[in-house]
Parts: C-alpha cells; structure tokens; sequence
C-alpha cells in the first residue's frame, strides 16, 4: 500500500509503503528536457517506462547486477528497494552523442573505440554538471570503493544490454544509470532504463528512437516509446 509521497522527480513519484526497506515508484507522463526548460507530457510514456525498466532489472539482476526492482504493481507503479541515491549520475557511452559531442566538437556518430564512463553531480539548480572520481570521493558523495563498484556495475550493464539490443534491430548509443546505497552499505542499480534514460538508433536507418525526438521536436515521440517497448519484449531475432 502507497503511504506518504517522498520525492516527486520530474518523470516519477516516489512513494512510502508500510515497510521502510520498500517504495513505490509511480512512472508518471511529464517529459522535461534542457534542465527543465522544455516541459510536455508525452502520452503513454509513464506505463512505456515502467515496462521496459520492469523487463530490463530482471534480467541485469541475473546478469550479475544487482537492482532495486521488487515487482511490477500496474500500469504505472512498481515495488522496489528504499535506497539512498548516491548523487553521481553515470553515463556510459558506446559512440558519441549529445553533450559528448557538444562539449568536444565531434561530429555524432563518432564510434568511441573504447566504453566511456562519465559521472555527473546529480543537481537540478547546477544542471547536472560533469565530475570526475576524485570531485564526488572529495566532497563526501560517494568513496574509492562505491565508485569502483559503480563502474564495474555500469560496464556489466553495458555488456548486457548492448548485444540485448542488437539483437533487436538498435544501437545502444548511450545510457544513464543512478545508483543507490540499501541500509546495509550494499550499491545497487536505482532508477531507470527507458527511453528517457537511453539513446536508442535503429540498426538500420540511425532513425532516433529515444527522448531525443522530444528534444530535437523530431515528432512521432509516442510511437518511438511504443516502438521501443516491443523491442524490448520481443524475442530476439536470428
Ligand atoms: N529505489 C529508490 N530509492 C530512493 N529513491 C529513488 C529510487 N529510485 C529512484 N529514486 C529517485 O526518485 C527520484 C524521482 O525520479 P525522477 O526520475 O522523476 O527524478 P528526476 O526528475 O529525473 O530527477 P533527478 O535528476 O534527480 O533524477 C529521483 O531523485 C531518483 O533518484
Ligand atoms: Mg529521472
């Protein structure tokens, strides 16, 4: 049952149950983009997300990962671990996209002939601003040991997920994970894996199929969420 609400993010609600090592996350429609400068509800992206994030933490927790995800309850909602978000945003990049591009002046699509692991300061009022290992064990956010963990973790995502997708006919470009502490000291997978959270191209055409449509005003936001969502729920091919 959903007691008092706990935290309203910009694209879920997060909410109390009767035990305290247990939330409900309620995946709701609202979209942001540029730090909250360009709000829209994008309609059926609330269940989308919750189904593909429930599909996804199964399997990665298999793959060795471990995830706050207990259950789905609905449409909307799903049971997961109480953690402590550590306010290092991680962001894993398999061919350069986005801010990446921006910030170095390369052309998107670049192939990265290596992973690379970036870490963000989880912060709304500063924008997210990029970190390094030393800045987030300097200031208390997270130590030597969590971060190691952390990127270890991240990478086995990555692993996971990549050649998950490729057998869906698209291209993980990038992905960004939180990650949270239980009681007991233990970093597991937080969040989210969606659409909002993910670069997807198809494998054949590059055509987007993420919230970048959202952002870029590319249209046809809903049916690349919906598009997404088979994906992830069909076998793979071949
Ligand atoms: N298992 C969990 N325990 C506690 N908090 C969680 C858990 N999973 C996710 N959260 C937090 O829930 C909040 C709401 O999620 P939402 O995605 O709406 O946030 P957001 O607006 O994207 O903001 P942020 O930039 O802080 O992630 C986030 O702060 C997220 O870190
Ligand atoms: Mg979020």
């Amino acid at each position: 049952m959903k007691l008092e609400q706990r935290y309203e993010g910009k694209a879920k609600k997060v909410y109390a149950t009767e035990n305290p090592a247990e939330y409900i996350v309620e995946y709701k429609d609202d979209a942001t983009a540029f730090n909250g400068v360009k709000k829209a509800q994008i309609g059926g992206k609330g269940e989308i997300n919750n189904a593909i994030t429930a599909h996804l933490f199964p399997l990665l927790e298999r793959a060795g990962v471990p995830t706050h995800f207990i259950e789905k309850l609905s449409e909307r909602e799903q049971r997961v671990r109480a953690v402590t978000i550590i306010p290092v945003e991680v962001i894993v990049r398999n061919v350069a996209a986005g801010s990446f591009c921006k910030r170095l002046g390369i052309e998107e699509g670049t192939a990265l002939s290596r992973p690379v692991v970036e870490y963000c300061y989880k912060s709304d009022a500063l924008g997210d601003p990029l970190i390094n290992t030393d800045t987030a064990i300097a200031l208390g956010w997270a130590t030597n040991e969590e971060l190691s963990r952390i990127r270890e973790l991240s990478l086995k995502v990555r692993d996971f997920l990549v050649p998950f997708f490729a057998a869906r006919s698209t291209r993980l470009i990038d992905f960004k994970l939180e990650f949270g502490k239980t009681l007991d000291g233990t970093v597991i997978l937080a969040d989210e894996i969606s659409p909002d959270t993910c670069r997807f191209w198809d494998a054949e055409t590059n055509e987007k199929l993420d919230k970048d449509r959202f952002r870029r005003d590319l249209g046809g936001v809903e049916d690349a969420y919906a598009e997404m969502l088979r994906r992830v729920t069909t076998p793979a091919q071949g």
